[in-house]
């Protein structure tokens, strides 16, 4: 069976896992529909020709559960699906193996996975201008070999390990300074729901995911993470996420 759409779902707080889902979209040759998991997701009903790509960011080393939960709405029956994980030049860990099992739990076929680079969305010096040219090349290529290989393709394997790597929530979350104007932009865009309209300078640090939305978008620039947790990272991925890390590629 031909593939005629693709589904992209996608969980993008801070835009960088959307540019590598669209990079990817480009090549595919075939309607596309666009499917934001950072917004609440109603069910949607496939048709015997649509395949679904799951476009999902790591965060410390997983996927966001809450991008998993809303894309558990679409289930497969059969039909074919491709794993993609976003991560910030560090390492993308179990994050593709869990996006690829979510995927065969839902009824789904997972043909291909990649793993690509974004900007490191809390401290954007790292990886600062991925997906770049060649990212964007490669991501087309896949897609290209996606549809290439569609007819009678074999379930793909990943690397990652089981049980995947303990969850470990941050102690520090983003608060808004002095300069807040209480205009609601990050209560009304937090994917999780962490900002109260009524007081939107607080964060509720049992909701939030640290996805730095809110921080990215905040018109005046009053959001941040607390500066001892930023040294920290900093420091921490000056280390770990150094070089220029390549897109990994299974087919
Ligand atoms: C809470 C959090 C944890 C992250 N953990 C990792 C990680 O384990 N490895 C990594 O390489 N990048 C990590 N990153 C970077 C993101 O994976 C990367 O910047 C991704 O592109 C963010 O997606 P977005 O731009 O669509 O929001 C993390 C980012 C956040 C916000
Ligand atoms: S977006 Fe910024 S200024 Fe507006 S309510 Fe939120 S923290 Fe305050
Ligand atoms: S409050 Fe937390 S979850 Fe909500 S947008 Fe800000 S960082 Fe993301």
């Amino acid at each position: 069976m031909n593939i005629n759409r693709w589904i992209l779902a996608h969980f993008s707080p801070t835009g960088g896992t959307k540019k590598v889902a669209d990079a990817i979209a480009k090549g595919l040759g075939t309607e596309v529909v666009d499917l934001d998991l950072s917004r609440e997701t109603a069910e949607f009903s496939l048709m015997t020709e649509d395949a679904l790509m799951a476009v999902l960011p790591v965060y410390a080393g997983r996927v966001p559960s809450i991008a998993l939960e809303r894309l558990s709405a679409i289930k497969g029956e059969g039909h074919k699906a491709v794993a993609v994980a976003v991560y910030g030049n560090r390492e993308f860990d179990d994050g593709l193996l869990e996006t690829k099992d979510a995927l065969e739990a839902q009824g789904f076929t997972v043909i291909a996975a990649a793993a690509f680079i974004a900007e490191h969305s809390i401290v954007r010096s790292v990886a600062a201008g991925r997906p770049d040219e060649e990212d964007e090349k490669i991501a087309r290529q896949f897609a290209a070999d996606i549809m290439a290989k569609q007819e009678g393709s074999a379930p793909v394997q990943v690397p990652g390990n089981r049980p995947y790597v303990e969850p470990h929530p941050s102690a520090y979350h983003p608060a808004a300074g002095d300069a807040c104007v209480a205009c609601g932009v990050c209560a009304a865009n937090c994917p999780v729901g962490a900002i109260p309209f009524g007081d939107p300078g607080s964060t509720d640090n049992e909701r939030c995911i640290n996805c730095l939305r809110c921080v990215q978008i905040c018109p005046m620039q009053c959001r941040a993470l607390p500066m001892p947790f930023l040294n920290w990272i900093t420091n921490m991925l000056a280390e770990k996420a150094a070089g220029y890390k390549k897109p990994a590629i299974f087919l």
